[in-house]
């Protein structure tokens, strides 16, 4: 498994045209597993960004595709994502479908394009075929009782955290940590929201094993955060807390944790 593309990004066509006719089948096959989003099709209403596109994007472009990487673009911002929409559709439906030449997107052999699902990429083409509209934000709703937001966290979880933490919670060895039984996340709430806030980059331990990668700071909402972490934190043999979006809303305003961020230096063992 590949944990940094950038160091890898040299490309071989051949085999990578190998690669892609295997992984479009598994994934299809992993798709039909997996519950499915709630589509344009469903709501009779042509796709938006801020609903139907940006949690496909956060969920499994956005490891590669982010503020710090200096090769690729960030889509995490309706600007950019409109701007690369047609170069976006190519690489995720016609390079799929063998009526593009370049690479298929999410690239080959990373845990994002085993999570991709026909679905997904059949949203993104719908997106711009019908003008790649930005969408609204939905208001903040009345406060939820526990039980609505653990049903709203699991949406967000399937959507979004699963492609790396996996459906199962269990994530990747040596690639992404577990959030099932985790210690490090019920050892700590503040911490585990200020994570999903701000991303993270570093090593981490969880449940004895040895972490070193990146999550992405992704634009999620205040209520968002509080629904995924009470869900996460209310499945997979977690604490049971709950997480309020007051504690989001008050914890963005603190400085992240020393070794939490993305981008903040870290200080060599020799300083
Ligand atoms: C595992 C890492 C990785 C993931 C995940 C990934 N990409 Fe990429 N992407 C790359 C790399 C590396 C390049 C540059 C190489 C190239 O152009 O083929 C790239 C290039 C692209 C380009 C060309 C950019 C341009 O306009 O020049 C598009 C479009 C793209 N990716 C779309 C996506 C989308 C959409 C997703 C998610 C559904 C995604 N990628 C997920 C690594 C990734
Ligand atoms: C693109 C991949 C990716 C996505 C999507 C992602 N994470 Fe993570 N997450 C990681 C990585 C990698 C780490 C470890 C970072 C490090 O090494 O510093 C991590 C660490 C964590 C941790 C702390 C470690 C642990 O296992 O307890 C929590 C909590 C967490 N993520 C929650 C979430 C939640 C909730 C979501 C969805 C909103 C999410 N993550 C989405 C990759 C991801």
């Amino acid at each position: 498994m590949h944990t940094c593309i950038f160091h890898n990004s040299k490309r071989s066509g051949l085999i990578r045209a190998c690669l892609l006719a295997t992984l479009a089948c598994l994934s299809s096959t992993w798709a039909s597993a997996q519950s499915a989003p709630a589509t344009a099709e469903s709501t009779n209403q042509a796709p938006t960004y801020l609903r139907d596109v940006l949690p496909i994007i956060m969920g499994k472009c956005s490891r590669c595709h982010n503020e710090q990487a200096r090769f690729v673009y960030n889509w995490l911002d309706y600007r950019t994502a409109y701007a690369d929409r047609w170069e976006i559709r190519r690489r995720l439906w016609d390079s799929w479908k063998g009526t593009y030449y370049k690479e298929s997107m999410p690239i080959a052999n990373s845990p994002e394009s085993l999570a991709i699902t026909d679905e997904e990429r059949l949203i993104i083409r719908n997106w711009v075929a019908a003008g790649a509209l930005r969408g609204v934000t939905p208001p903040p709703g009345a406060p939820k009782s526990k039980a609505e937001k653990i049903e709203l966290g699991r949406r967000l979880f399937t959507s979004i955290c699963a492609a790396c933490h996996q459906p199962t919670g269990q994530g990747l060895p040596n690639v992404f940590p577990p959030l099932a039984s985790s210690d490090f996340l019920n050892a700590d709430k503040n911490r585990a929201i200020k994570i999903v806030i701000n991303g993270r980059q570093g090593e981490l331990i969880v449940n004895g094993r040895k972490f070193n990668n990146s999550m992405p700071q992704f634009p999620l909402s205040d209520d968002d955060i509080a629904n995924a972490l009470t869900f996460v934190y209310n499945s997979f043999g977690n604490s049971g807390l709950e997480v309020k979006p007051e504690e989001v809303k008050f914890l963005r305003t603190q400085p992240p944790d020393p070794e939490g961020p993305r981008g903040i230096p870290q200080k060599s063992p020799y300083e």
